[in-house]
């Protein structure tokens, strides 16, 4: 069993707490807050079909598996960290910051163009795609990667989607327009970021 020290905390959302793994600082540990295990299942469920398909992991954390921890069973992930080494900060976090430099702004707008056509050439299916969910990898000044950390799979009753591509392309762009909604709705949002959403 491994233990997860508190100062080893790298973020928390709704349902989960996620730590550094104690014995490699490349991957992290999510653990559940209360225990609910049907999101976990879901999203194991998920990642091991694109496992299967073997898919391109280019904007997408991989997993690695299960573990026993002091906070219950944790499920492994690599972590997302910057050029610097930093563990990276979510897309939401630099959407509403104050100090995005232009040259900043226009490469989020290019990632963002680059997790869209991966998430279609993929076929890989999200829940409803939100900012505090994608992790903005940053590179150097003009350039970083968008990854997709939480809500990823699908919660049909007959996920159908999973198996037939056109399908899942059809789901990912209704959740892709959500998700320039989403981003549209934000009241401080700089010029260069805001053609992000009037693009096209
Ligand atoms: N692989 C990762 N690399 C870097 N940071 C991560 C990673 N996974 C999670 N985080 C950080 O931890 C936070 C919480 O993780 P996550 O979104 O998985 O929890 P959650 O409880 O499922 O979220 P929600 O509230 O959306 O249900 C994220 O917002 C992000 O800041
Ligand atoms: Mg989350």
């Amino acid at each position: 069993m491994i233990i997860l020290e508190n100062q080893t905390l790298v973020g928390r959302g709704l349902h989960r707490e996620v730590y550094v793994h104690p014995e490699n600082d490349r991957l992290c540990v999510k653990v559940a807050i209360v225990s609910e295990h049907k999101e976990f299942d879901r999203e194991y469920h998920y990642y091991r079909l694109l496992q299967k398909r073997r898919i391109h992991w280019d904007n997408l954390p991989r997993f690695h598996g299960m573990v026993a921890t002091d906070r219950g069973t944790g499920a492994v992930f690599d972590l997302i960290r910057d050029a610097d080494g930093q563990v990276s900060k979510t897309l939401g976090e630099y959407l509403v910051a104050s100090d995005l430099t232009a040259t900043q702004a226009r490469a989020i707008v290019a990632a963002t163009d680059a997790l869209k056509r991966y998430l279609l050439d993929q076929a890989i299916i999200t829940m409803t795609l939100k900012p505090k969910n994608i992790v903005y990898q940053h590179l150097s000044e003009d350039s970083g990667k968008l990854f997709v950390i939480d809500n990823i799979g699908n919660s049909d009753f007959i996920p159908l989607c999973n198996y037939v591509a056109g399908l899942a392309r059809r789901k990912i762009a209704r959740k892709w327009r959500q998700f320039e909604n989403t981003i549209a709705s934000l009241p401080s949002l700089s010029p260069e970021l805001r053609t992000l959403v009037t693009a096209d």
